[in-house]
């Protein structure tokens, strides 16, 4: 019989080499250590430099991520690259299919902001539970510092750049455990990076738009409130469609944007500060890669076990948000 269940077999991840702290920030804009420290978390990000691309990172975390799981490129049957921030905006996932060369893989991009990861882990588990692919190497990668406006304090302190990336594979038993996705489009002015055109005439009467995308704008407060909102609410509708209670939870992968959030979060589901993974101190918020590199680094310290329980939730632009509660291993 075909194995139509999920199992989540190996993760890597990889950022870019410049490290920006918070001491550097304060020559670029008003700010402080103390400020960013206290209202966020973050101590440090990453930066791409202009050599460095996302397809480059996204395939240095989908190797390790493939090692992992004791795959060959070419076993991969799909690739599905979360991101905003793609090389290509006609998408980077083929590129990354060929610096692998995972001949056989079906690949393109899912743009979900920082729900992406999510997004995607929910949208690759279809594929195998339909019997359609066997496996499938989703990977959450985004270079926000191209996008990010460095004369905002409000935004510019807040983002990383970095890439992560898991294995799913068809299995016997259903790792896998429920999911829950959501949207809410009337939000979403709250956060854009949007595209801005102003119109050419081409010929007499005949009008098209042509610009560029601006840089990140946000609302921190309201997002600030919606995912304190949100968050436990979808956890919650996940663990229940788990049949789980919030005790059987193991480990809560958060999308890493903000340490008030993550304990906000933790507080109201009443699960205990050590169980939740936080890296952002490291990375800040690296949109789409967040969670993957998060649970790579807790696999690879040996805190995230075969068979443990994790609760996993992004949330951010369009508004999106999803939890998706899945054991770790065969
Ligand atoms: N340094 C110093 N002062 C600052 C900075 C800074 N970097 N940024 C803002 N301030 C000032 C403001 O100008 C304001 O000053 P004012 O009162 O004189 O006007 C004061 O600090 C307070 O600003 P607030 O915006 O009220 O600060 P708040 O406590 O809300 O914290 C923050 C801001 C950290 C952005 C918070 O709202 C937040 O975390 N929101 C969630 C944002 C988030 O996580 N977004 C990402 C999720 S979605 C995604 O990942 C794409």
């Amino acid at each position: 019989m075909q194995n139509l269940g999920i199992a989540i077999t190996g993760s890597g991840s990889a950022v870019p080499t410049t490290s920006l702290d918070n001491q550097a920030l304060t020559k670029l804009v008003d700010t402080s250590d103390e400020w960013i420290t206290t209202r966020t978390g973050i101590r440090q990000r990453h930066v791409a430099n202009p050599q460095e691309s996302l397809s480059a990172i996204a395939t240095a975390a989908a190797k390790q991520a493939l090692e992992m799981a004791l795959l060959k490129p070419e076993d991969v049957d799909l690739i599905v690259l979360a991101t905003s921030t793609p090389d290509d905006l006609f998408g980077s996932a083929c590129r990354i299919q060929a610096e692998l060369g995972a001949k056989r893989a079906v690949a393109f991009d899912l743009t979900a902001a920082c729900s992406g990861f999510v997004f995607g882990l929910v949208t690759a588990a279809q594929y195998i539970r339909t019997g359609v692919f066997q496996n499938v190497l989703l990977i959450g990668a985004d270079i926000l510092s191209r996008w990010v406006d460095w004369q905002d304090r409000r935004t510019c302190v807040l983002f990383g750049d970095g890439a992560g990336a898991v294995v799913l594979q068809a299995n016997q038993s259903d790792r896998l455990l429920g999911f829950e996705l959501k949207s809410d489009g009337t939000q979403n002015g709250s956060l854009n990076l949007p595209y801005n055109a102003s119109g050419r005439e081409l010929t007499p009467g005949i009008e098209i738009a042509q610009g560029t995308y601006q840089p990140i704008t946000m609302n921190g407060k309201e997002v600030y409130r919606f995912a304190v909102q949100k968050v436990p609410e979808i956890i919650d509708k996940a663990l229940f469609r788990a049949n789980l209670s919030v005790e059987q939870v193991d480990w809560l992968v958060l999308h890493q944007a903000n340490q008030r959030i993550l304990d906000a979060v933790a507080d109201r589901l009443k699960i205990p500060q050590q169980k939740v993974i936080s890296n952002l101190a490291c990375y800040g918020n690296t949109s789409a890669a967040s969670i993957p590199l998060a649970l790579d680094e807790a696999v690879r310290q040996g805190k995230i076990k075969p068979d443990d329980v994790i609760a996993a939730s992004g949330f951010g632009a369009g508004l999106t948000w999803g939890a998706a509660i899945f054991q770790w291993g065969r």
